[in-house]
């Protein structure tokens, strides 16, 4: 089992980016809870970090054929990228959105969600352990 994970712009700040909002935890911290947990679950990882949409873009569209599920944090371009989500929906592999923060507590801007809705199953509101329930409920849908 293969699984993508996939971390949007600003995603590299955390642990120092907002903490009131997201938390004292690096992305380096998150990742490394989720590495053990997949490990343990005999799940192989991939993890891709980029601030460009581009290039988003583009390793979703590598991912047909390589990767059993996605799991993605788009961070800001989640409200605001057509291309991110065109490549979720035309990779067809199931995929788990995460927010760290309750995006719904928030500014109304963050309301508007374009990638939710190509996505199996969306988490948000729990930190970096929102990636080890997607990796969770991914696993459940797959398995
Ligand atoms: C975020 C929420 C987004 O609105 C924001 O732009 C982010 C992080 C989250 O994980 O809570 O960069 O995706």
């Amino acid at each position: 089992m293969r699984i993508l994970v996939v971390n949007g712009p600003n995603l590299k700040l955390l642990g120092t980016r907002e903490p009131d909002i997201y938390g004292q935890e690096t992305l380096d911290g998150i990742l490394a809870r989720l590495a053990e947990r997949a490990a343990k679950a005999d799940v192989e990882l991939k993890t891709f970090q980029s601030d460009i949409e581009g290039e988003i873009v583009s390793v979703i569209g590598a991912a047909r054929g390589v990767y059993d599920g996605i799991i993605i944090n788009p961070a800001a371009y989640t409200h605001t990228s057509v291309a991110i989500r065109d490549a979720i929906a035309a990779a067809g592999i199931p995929t788990v959105e995460v927010h760290l923060s309750n995006v719904h507590r928030r500014e109304p801007f963050r309301h508007t969600n374009l990638t939710a809705p190509v996505c199996i199953g969306q988490i948000m509101g729990f930190g970096g352990t929102g990636y080890l329930l997607a990796l969770d409920g991914l696993l459940a849908k797959l398995r």
